[in-house]
């Protein structure tokens, strides 16, 4: 038998899981164990209820939270039957065509209408039937595509566009509102169309994302329909501000600020309740200060710090100790592996400039920062700090003016044993 870590502390399964909440009726992690964000969630949902359709983008940087709060925008809406949604959300990947996206949109409001409305009324609808073929063509086109291009055992999907015939982009209008008005038969006034990770759409291409969103412009106008467009921070000024007919239909993007470290602290407790096993007495897992402290290290970043917990726990914790973790005891128990990670992602002259930085003491920087302390022309700094990013040591904090500001990692922090200052609570 695998004996379940964390019943000495009375909890059913972990409180440090990384996903995003859910809205759906009796899920793991629901979406009731939401924190914070009411004014930003009240924004949206006013916007959303006074006009007949709708665009936003919610920017943050990764980790922060902006996946769940887009989840408790949509479980909020619909609290009434007058707003539909579903927890299905558009998959954004780089390099997406009109007619992908248009595809995706599609699938999207078919399930939003088939998972919330009686089958019965929607079964005759030739609204629907029409969607649902567009839905089959599509696939069956890109099967005979992916066979013809790549052999028999090519996985659907795996074909380019270019090799099969599209479809005209009116037929995705005419489909999406016929699906609207069907919905509108109803008495639904709208649907929620939520869209996630839209950087992955300019990660590769930035031309090709700025022209997708002038292609499917039409479609973000159908009365409606309400889009949520999940994106790091810098998407709406990076994509969407290309084309001018694109940038007048989106309002500034909503850009999230991090929770503060109490409502993090008041997020594992309420995910502590929620896993409590009935009966039981709950044994907090980890300190309140060191949630604090580490919480401050990751700047924001939920899932980093999250994760990191989850980490120390495999490292600390044990059915026959149940001592709260405390900072002083996570830092070094994580520190060997994440600084042998970083060095097994970066080269080794990467790794040593690294460990200058990090002891360097300072908080945040600029790249004409350090040319003092890392010997570097600007150029090799610039280069370094593109190879830094990715291998996730240090992070963009902020755009002043011109100059852009950067920090180190929670992870790397935790890597070279670096404390954030002033972060511990007196
Ligand atoms: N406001 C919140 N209240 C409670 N938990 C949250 C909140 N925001 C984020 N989380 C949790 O933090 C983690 C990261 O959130 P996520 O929405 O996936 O971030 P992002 O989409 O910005 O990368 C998830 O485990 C999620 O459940
Ligand atoms: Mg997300």
């Amino acid at each position: 038998m695998i004996p379940n870590l964390w019943t000495p502390y009375g909890l059913r399964s972990s409180p440090f899981f990384q996903d995003p909440l859910d809205p759906n009726e009796g899920a793991l992690h629901p979406i009731s164990l939401f924190v914070g964000r009411k004014t930003d969630a009240t924004r949206l949902t006013t916007r959303i209820g006074s006009n007949e359709g709708s665009r936003a983008t919610v920017e943050g940087q990764a980790g922060l939270g902006k996946t769940t709060f887009i989840q408790f925008v949509k479980s909020r809406a619909t609290e009434s039957s007058q707003y539909l949604s579903h927890t299905r959300h558009i998959r954004v990947t780089s390099g997406m065509t009109q007619e992908a996206f248009g595809i995706e949109l599609v699938k999207t409001v078919l399930s939003t209408l088939t998972s919330n409305l009686p089958e019965r009324k929607l079964r005759r609808r030739a609204a629907i039937r029409a969607a649902q073929k567009l839905v089959e063509e599509n696939e069956k086109r890109s099967w005979s595509a992916g066979v013809s291009a790549f052999g028999v055992g090519a996985s659907l999907g795996t074909a380019k566009s270019s090799d099969r015939p599209t479809f005209p982009p009116t037929q995705f209008f005419e489909v999406l509102s016929g699906l609207v008005a069907c919905a509108r038969k109803e008495g639904v006034t709208g649907m929620l169309i939520h869209a996630d990770n839209m950087e992955n759409l300019f990660e590769s291409d930035l031309d090709l994302a700025q022209h997708l969103f002038r292609d499917v412009r039409d479609y973000l106008l159908i009365p409606g329909l309400h889009y949520l467009f999940a994106a790091t921070t810098g998407f709406q000024a990076e994509v969407l501000s290309r084309f001018p007919q694109v940038l007048s239909i989106f309002p500034d993007p909503l850009v999230l600020s991090p929770l503060s470290p109490n409502e993090v602290v008041e997020l594992l407790h309420k995910r502590y309740r929620h896993l409590q096993i009935p009966g039981s007495k709950i044994v907090p897992p980890v300190t309140d200060d060191a949630v604090h402290t580490l919480f401050g290290n990751y700047h924001g970043d939920l899932r980093g710090m999250l994760t990191a917990l989850g980490d120390a726990c495999e490292e600390l914790l044990s059915s026959s100790n149940t001592k709260p973790m405390t900072l002083d005891r996570i830092q070094p128990a994580l520190s060997p592996s994440y600084r042998d990670r970083l060095m097994q992602t970066t080269t080794p002259s990467m790794f040593s400039h690294l460990e200058t930085i990090a002891g360097s003491g300072l908080k945040e920087f600029r790249q004409t920062d350090l040319t003092e302390v890392l010997k570097l022309t600007p150029g090799r700094i610039n280069q370094l700090f593109q190879d830094l990013i990715p291998a996730r040591a240090i992070r963009l904090v902020e755009t002043r003016g011109r100059s852009k500001i950067f920090s180190l990692t929670g992870y790397a922090r935790i890597a070279f044993g670096v404390e954030e200052p002033g972060s511990t609570p007196s």
